[in-house]
């Protein structure tokens, strides 16, 4: 067993800024991940990242207020307004930190970061690097993680690369750390810690297609849930409503910030016939657009009755080679389409979790010594729908939040001790547990399970919900969870031992898609990216109240709860656009 202060799983840019912060405070931190850091989902996002920072000559009378503003209307006002409002006011100085760090943002003609339009923002915020934006977000960190790694001789910033954790310790609610194995050896180990962040990014792919990196799993929010962290407003699931045909790939909301219009098989700019996106067309909340084009296909005016064309023709080869590069070379190699000459066949798929951990403004959950920060929390600044551009905003500003109140939790006097005992009985019974997966019957193949449940999420949870097929969703997880016992892990090898991960992650899956159907079931509204065709309005009176879902070991299902969002901002109104 080895004993750190504070440890951070996951090397995204959540993980990685909470782990800068936590050494700023002259605490020691190890950070452990599945992946080399790099290779974390966060070097995957395009279209940029929100900041007021007035750069745009139509941004001129853009503030932290507005963006605020923006991101509570977004949400649907289940956001709470308070903490939107520390979010947004630390934008600009996250920004310019990274453009200090080197980060190489667009730049105006003048010289400063340029900033595109993006749905639902009153003003171009988004700062963006081309459509390459979390990937140079990401390398900056991962150049100051280095630097920290290197300047520390006492080893005060450790990395453990292709180490996935499987359990995080609680006892008498307070953590005590983790159990994780090192894919390289296949040793379980056990991690005793003062405080543990979890930075384990979304969990899209309980849904297939996703937008997501295959390694965001449902795993990373589930093992904390286990343990009996609640999870908030789970059944708030973001469709992307631009997404490459077949593949499901990313195809940036930029294209549309840019100019892009969105057309059906008749060439119509269809969103003006929808009153809710009629006046900011392609430029309206995702939630918005991404209901209108399914709306579309469902209703016979899809192209081949399967997608939405996103045409981007008239904006010319030179903006779309400057601005949209890795857009063009996505659709030249995945669909055979140049963008220049021809329109990109797109459709809604899953790219979001706007739930989450639950946790304060802070990082803080309701477990002492227990954080979480980016994608994998919810505190809640997103509430039923995210704005384009704040995930990345979040993943740093709450990284460095999460890492800060970490480091300060670790250095409080009379925090309480942490128990090696707890740690050596959880790594015993995980133990335990690997070996029983290797000794099942071994009839049903988890993989399929797997892709069952995916397909059955978008069908049962997807953009158009209601009670018939949340129900039907939510007796196909009981049936697939009873499966997932007949199942067995083949492989028995030490090294990178994916059967026995895979395994892990799909059990993570099956119980967070519960949690996600639960919720959606019980929420008889329509708010945000929730809408629920037996109960289509908004219903502000019963569920202006963030869902509180807690694991129940002995029933092996969640137990739903509500709590009041945070007002005092802005008086809920009906989201016009
Ligand atoms: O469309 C995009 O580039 C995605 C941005 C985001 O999810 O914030």
């Amino acid at each position: 067993m080895t004993r750190h202060d504070v440890i951070v799983v996951g090397a995204g840019l959540a993980g990685l800024r909470a782990a800068i912060a936590v050494n700023q405070k002259n605490v020691k931190v190890a950070v452990l991940t599945k992946v080399h850091p790099i290779r974390s989902h966060s070097v995957s996002a395009q279209g940029g990242i929100n900041a007021a920072l007035g750069n745009n000559p139509r941004g001129g009378f853009d503030s932290a207020e507005k963006h605020a503003f923006d991101t509570v209307k977004g949400s649907d006002y289940l956001a709470d307004q308070q903490s939107v409002m520390k979010f947004t006011s630390t934008a600009p100085e996250i920004i310019y930190e990274m453009e200090h760090w080197g980060c190489p943002f667009s730049r105006t003609p003048e010289g400063k970061i340029a900033q595109r339009p993006f749905g639902g923002a009153g003003f171009p915020r988004t700062c963006y690097a081309a459509d390459k934006t979390g990937h140079v977000l990401l390398h900056t960190l991962y150049e100051q993680a280095v630097k920290y790694e290197q300047a520390s001789e006492r080893q005060n910033f450790q990395v453990f690369e292709e180490w996935m954790v499987t359990r995080l310790v609680v006892e008498d609610g307070v953590c005590h750390g983790v159990i994780a194995m090192n894919f390289n050896t296949g040793a379980v180990e056990a991690f005793l810690a003062d405080a543990v962040i979890f930075a384990t990014g979304g969990s899209g792919r309980i849904y297939a297609p996703s937008t997501n990196a295959i390694i965001n799993s449902g795993l990373g929010m589930a093992i904390p849930y286990w343990a009996g962290v609640p999870l908030k407003d789970m059944e708030f699931i973001q469709f992307h409503p631009t997404t490459l045909l077949g593949s499901g790939i990313l195809m940036t909301e930029g294209c549309r910030g840019e100019g892009g219009f969105l057309t059906n098989a008749n060439g119509e700019r269809f969103l003006s016939n929808y009153s809710d996106s009629a006046k900011a067309m392609e430029v309206a909340p995702r939630d918005i657009v991404a209901r209108n084009m399914q709306r579309e296909i469902l209703e016979g005016r899809g192209v081949k009755n399967e997608s939405i064309n996103l045409d981007l023709r008239h904006l010319g080869a030179e903006k779309i080679m400057e601005r949209l590069p890795g857009i063009r070379d996505i659709a030249m190699n995945f669909v055979g389409v140049d963008p220049i000459v021809t329109p990109i066949p797109v459709r809604p798929g899953q790219h979001y979790t706007m739930g989450g951990i639950d946790t304060n403004v802070d990082g803080a959950s309701e477990i002492k010594g227990f954080f979480a920060c980016g994608e994998a929390a919810c505190v809640s600044v997103h509430g039923a729908n995210r704005l384009g551009g704040n995930s990345l905003l979040e993943t740093l500003v709450f990284g460095k939040f999460s890492g800060e109140a970490a480091a300060d939790y670790v250095l409080s006097e009379g925090k309480p001790a942490v128990n090696p005992k707890a740690v050596e009985s959880a790594l015993e019974d995980e133990k335990q547990k690997f070996k029983t997966m290797e000794g099942g019957s071994g009839k049903e193949n988890a993989f399929t399970l797997n892709q069952e449940l995916g397909e059955m999420m978008v069908e049962n949870a997807g953009i158009f919900r209601d009670e018939e097929r949340l129900k039907s969703g939510w007796k196909t997880i009981k049936q697939l969870q009873r499966r997932f016992k007949e199942t067995r892990v083949t492989y028995t090898g030490k090294r990178f031992n994916q059967d026995l991960m895979w395994h892990l992650e799909i059990e993570g899956n099956l119980d967070l898609a519960e949690a996600v159907v639960a919720g959606a079931f019980a929420r008889k509204e329509s708010r945000g990216s929730h809408f629920r065709l037996d109960h289509d309005t908004r219903d502000d009176e019963k569920f202006l109240q963030h869902t509180i879902a807690r694991y129940d070991p002995q029933e092996g299902k969640p137990k739903l709860a509500y709590r009041p969002v945070e007002l005092g901002l802005w008086e809920p109104k009906e989201r016009k656009y």
